[in-house]
């Protein structure tokens, strides 16, 4: 990674599909009959499911389905009961510690709660994996971590400590940290929980925007059907454990399949549009 390279060069203005276009289809992660299990308990079983270059894919299913869980996996937080999970091409279970660095060094995450240090300001929050992975100066770092709050359009807001926040705001500061090291796969579980509805679509806009700007890869676990019309390139479907569907969302209508159509139907009679 050359990050001094990176920003010297950054052309923010890119048009949207310059960088998602150019080598589209390449699976940048796998899931290979993936089961999971805490203790006893299977909470997935034989996923087989790719992520591919360049698209927005979300991960759908009822509370406690396993979103999360698949997630983990995929970021190399679990390791596999069964199957198992390659990310950039290799196998999570073949990696020694130092190669598994480089990989989470690749992978940006914004986790449910958005984990930001409490005490400390949105620069410094900013700025923490840049200092845990790279050797860049101190001056470097305070212009990347610059950018990456200009990028999510908080550089006002670089100074103020995340209580000082909305919950929209504190997002996009999750979202700015996970950026930091300019990964090429970007994972959110839940971005839109809590937000308002006007919040959250913004926060889809601003997740299209990045995609189309940085090139990135965007995993999104959401049961927020208006946010998964709105971004979902491909919607992964999970029911009882199982990957019910993976493809367009169209393509599970027009093939009819249940879960889904019953978790559109039922979300939208219960008003979650
Ligand atoms: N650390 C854990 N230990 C034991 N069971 C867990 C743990 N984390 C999650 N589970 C269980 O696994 C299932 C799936 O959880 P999770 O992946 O968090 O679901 P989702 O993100 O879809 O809501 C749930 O039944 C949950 O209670
Ligand atoms: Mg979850």
């Amino acid at each position: 990674m050359n990050l001094i390279f990176y920003y010297e060069n950054m052309d923010v203005s890119l048009s949207p599909t310059a960088l998602t276009r150019q080598a589209d289809g390449e699976v940048l992660a796998r899931a290979r009959n993936l089961t999971a299990r805490y203790g006893k308990h299977t909470v997935l079983s034989d996923i087989s499911l790719d992520i591919r270059r360049g698209e927005v894919l979300t991960i759908l299913g009822g509370s406690g389905c396993g979103k999360t869980t698949l997630l983990k996996h995929f970021i190399g937080l679990m390791t596999p009961a069964e199957g198992s999970i390659e990310i950039f091409g290799r196998d999570w279970g073949t990696l020694d510690e130092a190669e598994r660095e480089v990989i989470r060094a690749r992978i940006g995450v914004l986790f449910q709660n958005g984990a930001l240090l409490g005490s400390k300001t949105l620069a410094v929050n900013v700025a923490v994996p840049l200092e845990m992975h790279t050797n860049l100066s101190d001056d470097v770092i305070a212009r990347v971590v610059r950018l990456k709050l200009h990028q999510v359009g908080l550089e006002q807001a670089a100074g103020n400590l995340p209580s000082e926040l909305s919950g929209g705001m504190r997002k996009r500061a999750g979202l700015a940290r996970a950026l930091a090291l300019d990964p090429q796969l970007l994972f959110c579980d839940e971005p839109s929980a809590g937000l308002d509805p006007p919040t959250s679509h913004a926060l889809d806009d601003l997740l299209l925007r990045l995609r189309g700007q940085l090139g990135l890869t965007i995993v999104v676990i959401t049961h927020e059907i208006a946010s998964i019309k709105r971004i979902a390139d491909k919607i992964a479907f999970l029911d009882k454990g199982r990957l019910a569907f993976h493809g367009a969302l169209q393509q599970a209508f027009d093939e009819n399949i249940q879960p889904v159509v019953r978790f559109f139907k039922e979300g939208e009679i219960n008003g979650s549009v």
